[in-house]
């Protein structure tokens, strides 16, 4: 969900002022794990169910983390399909009653970037916009000092209970440009995009440049995980094979040429095929000629309202594979993504948790990231895979 549209938005370098950059110290390189909750499992209110109206947590479906800025720690969702951190703000002008945000006014390392702005436009409507400044900025056992962020102010998206912001993490977001970075006001950033050649890097704090996505999720689930710097070799099983990323975006992306239903396999009609991993977008969106091979397999399943939905009590599935690089990686769980609609005569019927996209590349999401250990590695312009221990 939360990518961004490229057309909207500008994205800036790491914006470091000439005081912050002046006075930071390099984090020591150590790994950490920071643990990872869906909002329907933080907040069990609203919890998916396959038998009862879903609340609002699911159907926003985001991975959250605690970060701490200045001294307010506060959950964002962790979204690798973008690549700013903001939250919300005390300099919201709607009503904050009840919501997450961060209180400018109470902390004392905050420091305004003065005519910086910043605008984010995502995908799916979402968004928000503000002002810019730099804090310290704490994420699991790391802090930088004069992190920049966007503070929040107005929508078109608004506060929430749920979380208090984004935090992006495509590619550059720990060694290259965008760090941290928000989207700002382009014309008035030079003299702060100068002091950029000193800014901390948190890659280079890290004993390896990388951070592994554990997202098992659902119930009976180990805790989910963003691990970085290391590789936990106990959450999955088999070798983890090593997939290059496609060059001149800031996507996690990679050539996906091909699938597999129920051992079947298939080369896609579409040329140039491709897939990203964003832990922001809950569903696993394929190639309509994918959706529409795996759910010929799904007895009472039919599309409503372009959705691809089936009876609740199916619990058949056909076993799927997708490409990935030269990889086939299996997607085993939450393909029952819960209700969707109640029928006249009582039948309840369910969303799927693989839906069909209309884009030129395919978005391969929390439901993939169920099944998939991944391993995201900048530096090396690739990815590592494996099957998850659930
Ligand atoms: C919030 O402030 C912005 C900028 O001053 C303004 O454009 C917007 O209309 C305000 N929104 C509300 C709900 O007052
Ligand atoms: C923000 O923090 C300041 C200073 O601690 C406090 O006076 C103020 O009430 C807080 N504002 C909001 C909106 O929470
Ligand atoms: C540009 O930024 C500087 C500080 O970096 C600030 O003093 C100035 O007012 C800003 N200009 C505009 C037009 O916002
Ligand atoms: C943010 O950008 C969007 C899209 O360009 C625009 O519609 C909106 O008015 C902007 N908001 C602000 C506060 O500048
Ligand atoms: C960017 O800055 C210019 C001049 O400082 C200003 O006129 C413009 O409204 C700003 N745009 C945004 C989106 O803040
Ligand atoms: C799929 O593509 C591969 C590689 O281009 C090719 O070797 C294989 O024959 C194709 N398979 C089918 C069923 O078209
Ligand atoms: C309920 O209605 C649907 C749609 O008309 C039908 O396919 C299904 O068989 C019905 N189920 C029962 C138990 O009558």
């Amino acid at each position: 969900m939360p990518r961004i549209r490229p057309l909207l938005v500008t994205l800036l370098g790491l914006l470091y002022s000439a005081a912050a950059v002046a006075t930071e110290e390099q984090p020591q390189a150590r790994s950490f794990s920071l643990p990872a909750t869906r909002t329907s499992e933080r907040y069990p209110a609203g919890k998916r169910s396959v038998t009862g109206t879903a609340a609002a947590p699911h159907t926003s479906g985001h991975i959250l983390v605690d970060i701490t800025i200045g001294s307010q720690t506060l959950p964002v969702v962790f979204d690798t399909g973008s690549s700013i951190l903001w939250v919300w703000s005390n300099f919201y002008n709607g009503s904050l009653a009840g919501d997450l945000y961060y209180n400018i006014s109470a902390s004392t390392t905050w420091a305004q970037l003065p005519g910086l702005t910043f605008n984010i436009s995502y995908f799916d409507g979402s968004g928000s916009s503000g002002i810019v400044g730099t804090d310290k900025v704490t994420i699991g056992g790391l802090t930088v000092t004069g992190a920049t962020l966007g503070a929040a102010n107005s929508g078109p998206s608004t506060p929430s209970t749920y979380k208090a912001g984004l935090i992006g993490m495509e590619r550059g977001s720990m060694s290259g440009n965008r760090h941290f970075a928000p989207a700002t006001n382009i014309s008035n950033t030079s003299t702060i995009l100068n002091s950029q050649k000193t800014r901390p890097n948190i890659a280079s704090s890290l004993p390896s440049p990388i951070f592994a996505a554990y997202l098992p999720m659902g119930s009976g689930a180990a805790q989910s995980s963003i691990d970085f710097g290391y590789i936990d070799s106990s959450k999955y099983t088999g070798t983890l094979s090593t997939v290059p990323l496609m060059s001149g975006t800031a996507r996690w992306q990679f050539t996906s040429t091909s699938y597999s239903v129920n051992g079947v396999h298939h080369n896609v009609s579409i040329t140039s095929g491709k897939a990203l991993i964003d832990t922001g977008t809950a569903l696993l969106a394929v190639y309509p000629e994918i959706a529409s091979a795996f759910y010929a397999g799904v007895t009472g399943a039919y599309q409503d309202a372009g959705r691809w939905v089936f009876p609740c009590s199916t619990t058949t599935f056909p076993s799927l594979t997708l490409g990935v690089g030269g990889v086939q990686a299996p997607v085993v769980r939450e393909l029952n993504w819960g209700l969707w609609s109640t029928l006249a005569n009582g039948t309840k019927i369910c969303e799927g948790g693989i839906q069909a996209t209309s884009d030129t590349y395919m978005t391969f999401g929390q439901v993939f990231l169920a099944s998939n250990y991944v391993v995201f590695n900048d530096a090396a312009s690739t990815i590592q895979i494996a099957n998850i221990v659930f």
